[in-house]
This record gives C-alpha cells, structure tokens and sequence, in this order.
C-alpha cells in the first residue's frame, strides 16, 4: 500500500503549488473518503482512497508517457549546464512527475523521443538484448548503392573496432545528397552517423520516426508533445 503527503499529491496532479495545496486544505476544501482532512501532511492511500478537492475528484497517477517530436538545437538529457533540454519544454503538470528522455538523441537530431517518469519501461526500451528496433530518416552526402545495404544487412565495422548488430538501409533517392529509411536497434552514440561514416559519407539530417512498436504522430511540430494514448502505452508495456 503506497501511502503518500496530501500536499505533495495534491500539488503533483497540478491542482496547485504546495504552499497554495496547503491554503487548499487548512480552508476545509479537501476530503477523504468523505472526511474533510485539515493537515498537509496526512498520508494517503493513493491507490485506494478518494480524494476531492474543491468538490472535484483527484486521480491520482503515478506514471506519464509522452511522445515528443524534439527539435534540433536542445540535449535529450533532464538538466544541461549549457544547453537547454527537452524537459523545458514541457508543463510544469508534467515536469512535477520527474520525467526523463527515454534514450538519448542528438542535440541536431530531431524526431520521436518518448519521455517518460517510468523507469523499467525506460529500461526495457533500451535494453540491448530486447533488439528495439529504431527507424531513422536521414539525408545523406554521398551516393547510396545496393553495396551499403548489404553491408547495412552485415553489420558495420566502426572506427572504435565495435561491430553493429545487422540493420536495415532502405534507400529512399541516391545522387549527391541521398536519402534513406535506417533502422537499427542499437543505440551507441552517434550511431547512424558512424555507421554513415564508416561508408565514407555524413549525415546531414537526422530523423527519428519510430521507436519499437510506436511511430512519431505527424502532428506533431518540432518542439510539441502529446501523451501516449491507452493504446499506445498498452503496445509498449506488452510488446
Ligand atoms: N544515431 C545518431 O547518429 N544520432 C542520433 O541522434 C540517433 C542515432
């Protein structure tokens, strides 16, 4: 049973600041089970009692899922000394869960990048014995020939001496700037790019489309983010 402060409920499902949760409570506004509660700091159940507020039921949740189509130029990473990140971009609803990029993408890449507060989901994704596949969309200096997906489909040699697992170049137009459909599902740094860069070409852009069993919502402008629907989180829970 996961017994938590009511001020510190209240205020993390966005109901309020502390200090104004607290205003909320010592005013008589919140009940428990149909018991107004006057003190912060009693414990609730949060999986089993009803909590009303202002006359309006509080659900509680423990977990966001959410989709971000990152723009280039921000660190997929929770704080930067330099940079900003992702997670600026989002609420202070959602910032109050703690939430953290699933896997990291490069500060010019742009794309799908699930943010989530859950850690073993988090985990699972990243994992490299679970081979979530990973599809990018790149434009590319350089010539695209049958030769580089097949060695796509061998796995590359990169310049550290590590050996990618096999992976998937589909070419999409080749000339002097080509473009192509990646997928890969691994997730060593910079790695589409080193793989490029093994062939002897550079990326020049760098899209993420689609992470496992979820695609980037076209929606979505560079910088705007979604939550996951039920169905989404479902596929990724139960892949
Ligand atoms: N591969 C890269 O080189 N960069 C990314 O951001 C993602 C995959």
């Amino acid at each position: 049973m996961r017994k938590e402060r009511l001020d510190k409920v209240l205020s993390n499902m966005g109901i309020g600041t502390r200090k104004e949760v607290k205003e909320m409570i010592k005013a008589g506004m919140v009940t428990i089970n149909g018991n107004t509660i006057k003190s912060a700091d009693y414990k609730v159940n949060v999986e089993e009692d009803e909590i009303i507020c202002g006359g309006q039921r509080v659900r509680y949740r423990e977990f966001v899922y959410l989709m971000m189509n990152k723009p280039s130029g921000m660190v997929s990473s929770t704080d930067d000394p330099r940079d900003s990140t992702v997670i600026e971009l989002l609420d202070d609803y959602y910032k109050n869960f703690r939430p953290f990029p699933v896997g990291r993408l490069d500060k010019d890449t742009e794309g799908l990048l699930l943010i989530t507060n859950d850690g073993k989901l988090a985990h699972d994704l990243l994992s490299p014995k679970n081979k979530v596949d990973k599809t990018y969309f790149a434009t590319i200096e350089g010539v695209l020939e049958d030769e580089h997906v097949e060695a796509f489909e061998k796995g590359i040699l990169l310049e550290d001496g590590y050996n990618t697992l096999p992976a998937v170049l589909r070419i999409i137009s080749s000339g002097v700037i080509s473009a192509a459909e990646i997928t890969i599902q691994e997730g060593k740094y910079h790695q589409v790019k080193r793989m490029m860069g093994a062939l002897g070409m550079r990326v020049s852009y760098l899209k993420r489309l689609r992470m496992g069993p979820i695609p980037l919502d076209k929606i979505l402008e560079p910088g705007q983010y979604r939550e996951l629907t039920e169905d989404e989180i479902n596929l990724l829970l139960n892949r």
